[in-house]
């Protein structure tokens, strides 16, 4: 019963900015993080010292206001501790937000973000490398959470429709 009520949250987590379609595959490739293999995380904190901490905070904190967007319409950057919400979703997925950046994921080329794509940007081992450390930094709780969602993600997924920009919003706050 816990198990069911955990995807079922998980489910509605994962909406949250709707990064639904993710598991159809941007790139039809299931990656997951190596968070566990200390050299692969050590590697990676640099890669988020030079190219992440200066947005999403040298400690993973975040912006002020991460769930506000401003004048423009674009959010802050979310933290990457357990306060925010990158440990709501699978390997998979923040590989391919990183990548190929929130738009693409969400399926809506309309979609503003200060997220930069890194794929020109970073190897996919340097991806990798980021995402294992940010994982690597998660209390026990976090991390078995996202290993729940890890393991849920292709039938979790596959069946939820393509949301607008102005339902994101809803589901970020
Ligand atoms: C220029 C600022 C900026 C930089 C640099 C940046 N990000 Fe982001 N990132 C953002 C913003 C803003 C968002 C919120 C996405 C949105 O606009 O909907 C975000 C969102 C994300 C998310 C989704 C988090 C969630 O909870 O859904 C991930 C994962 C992520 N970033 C990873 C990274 C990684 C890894 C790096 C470094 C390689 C990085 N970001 C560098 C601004 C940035």
């Amino acid at each position: 019963m816990k198990n069911i009520l955990k995807l079922a949250v998980a489910s509605l987590l994962t909406l949250s900015p709707c990064w639904a379609l993710a598991s159809e595959g941007t790139d039809g490739i299931l990656t997951t993080l190596e968070a566990d293999d200390l050299v692969v995380v050590q590697a990676g904190e640099k890669v988020y010292q030079a190219h992440c901490a200066a947005c999403h905070g040298a400690s993973l904190e975040g912006q002020p206001n991460w769930r506000v967007r401003d004048a423009n319409g674009f959010l802050p950057a979310p933290p990457h501790d357990a306060s925010g919400h990158t440990w709501h979703h699978a390997d998979d997925l923040l590989f391919e937000i990183t990548k190929y950046g929130p738009a693409v994921v969400i399926g809506d080329d309309t979609y503003k973000s200060m997220m930069p794509l890194y794929k020109d940007i970073l190897s996919d081992e340097d991806i990798i490398a980021v995402l294992s450390f940010i994982k690597n930094t998660w209390p026990e709780e976090q991390r078995s959470w996202q290993e729940d969602v890890n393991g849920t993600q292709l039938n979790g997924f596959k069946t939820v429709p393509k949301k607008k920009s102005s339902l994101i919003d809803k589901l970020w706050k």
